[in-house]
């Protein structure tokens, strides 16, 4: 049998990943083949090179960015309209694309597939994904013209979301402008930064963060495509909250209303201890958001912005940050339970996280932006977090709060509401204005 190569046997050592040619030693004919190739699809100098590097310290003394606060919204109905309209503008003349994150194992949730095909309901074709890119169909339908939509999936996720993106005719998008991007994966790690395996002659691969689009929209040529195509705007929203809207005209208007290169929706904390990271601007003068397990132990209570992972990024902007010299996204580790290979031989699911993934985080961009716009949301409106399998932030929680939504619209329209609520079918009704 062929030894592994040298040059491969060389990256891995020098990675401090030895234990892997051991393995590949001790499998036979065909499994250590398959082994073989799967190690030389890993980029091993940026696993060990992101397992080293440490996330940037924060800066002190953050305070409340500047927003565009509810209040204010409400208060000057006459800026919300011509914000709206700026927005509307853009979305007709074809300058905006919008990006579903949909690479993450979702673990927490537990469901066995991609995060985006869970069913919702009530009724059972409403799963995440209809909901959602239904939705992103009925704001184009408007706009009179497709809005391009890009799916961020990995390898885990890939398979079973074009199948069902084909059994649901592509939820009404037209096929050509929907674009799949394939993100990297990085094997998972213990305490030693050694890699772990799933089983005998598998690694442990996991998704490299939802900051993995960057480099996966660079190295796929979307998001030259997205600029040849005109696209000057790409927001990116998370298939695990149901009420997702990326292409909220306001939020565009507001993003070019500031002359701003990046943006972010905003929700104020219900307490300090809410998990969702928050809004911060530095002493640089530069918006950042901060994971909530990277706070300081109060909880930061000045910073009342949490995040509801919807952004906008200028795309000309974005192509000029990728091309400068040495730009990378700071690696992030997340301590999660990955189900591995032990000494023994066995494969177990941990009770307790065990292992580090290596992550890069989407909103590490806002501080290299020189101009972030953020715009305050209404919570009961725009954020129903699919994170858990129970308790909060789980199905039973987010399919309340689209219920509810879905009667506000009924209760704004003057309609009586339907008991039950029906299902959020955003190409029959997409606010209280079709209903009418
Ligand atoms: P989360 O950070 O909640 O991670 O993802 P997750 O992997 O889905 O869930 P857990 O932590 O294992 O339970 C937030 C959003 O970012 C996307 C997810 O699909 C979700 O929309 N994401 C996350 C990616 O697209 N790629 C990744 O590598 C990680």
């Amino acid at each position: 049998m062929a030894p592994v190569a040298a040059d491969l046997a060389g990256r891995l050592t020098s990675a401090g990943q030895a234990h892997l040619l051991a393995h590949a030693e001790s499998l036979a004919g065909g499994a250590r083949e398959t082994f073989v190739a799967q190690l030389a699809s890993v980029d091993w100098a940026r696993a060990a090179a992101a397992f080293a590097s440490k996330a940037p310290p924060l800066p002190p003394d953050l305070r409340p960015p500047e927003a565009l606060t509810w209040r204010r919204r409400c208060n000057e109905p006459g800026l919300a309209a011509r914000l709206a309209r700026d927005g509307d503008a853009l979305l007709a003349a074809g300058r905006v694309a919008t990006l579903l994150l949909a690479g993450g194992q979702g673990t927490r949730l537990g469901y066995p597939g991609p995060k985006g095909t869970f069913v919702l309901g009530p009724d059972p074709d409403r799963s995440l994904y209809a909901i959602l890119l239904e939705r992103v169909a009925a704001t184009a339908r408007r706009a009179g013209r497709p809005v391009p939509v890009v799916v961020l999936v990995s390898g885990d996720t890939e398979e079973a979301t074009r199948a069902h993106f084909e059994e649901r005719a592509f939820f009404g998008l037209p096929r050509d402008a929907v674009w799949f991007v394939r993100q990297g994966e990085l094997p998972a790690l213990d305490d030693a930064g050694r890699a772990l395996l799933a089983a005998p002659g598998r690694l442990a691969l996991a998704p490299d963060g939802h900051g993995g689009l960057v480099e996966a929209l660079v190295r796929s040529g979307v998001l030259d495509r997205l600029a040849e195509r005109g696209v000057d705007v790409l927001t990116t929203f998370q298939v695990d909250n149901a009420l997702g809207r990326p292409l909220d005209p306001v939020f565009l208007g507001w993003l070019v209303d500031r002359h701003a290169v990046a943006a972010g929706k905003a929700v104020r904390k219900k307490a300090p201890d809410e998990k969702v990271g928050v809004f911060g601007r530095g002493l640089d003068g530069r918006v950042r958001i901060v994971e909530y397990s990277e706070l300081p132990a109060d909880g930061a209570p000045d910073l009342v912005l949490g995040s509801i992972a919807v952004h906008a990024f200028s795309v000309p902007w974005l192509r000029r940050l990728v091309a400068t010299e040495g730009f990378t996204l700071p690696w992030h580790r997340a301590r999660k339970k990955v189900a591995c290979l032990g000494a023994d031989g066995v494969v177990a699911t941990p009770s307790a996280p065990n292992a580090w993934k290596l992550e890069q985080f989407l909103f590490d961009l806002l501080p290299m932006a020189p101009r972030t716009a953020v715009v305050e949301v209404d919570r009961a409106r725009e954020f129903a977090p699919v994170k858990n399998a129970e308790g909060e932030d789980s199905p039973a929680t987010a399919r309340a709060l689209v219920a509810a939504e879905v009667a506000r619209w009924h209760r704004e329209a003057g309609r009586p509401v339907p008991d039950p609520v029906p299902s959020l079918r955003p190409l029959v009704a997409d606010g209280p204005d079709d209903l009418r």
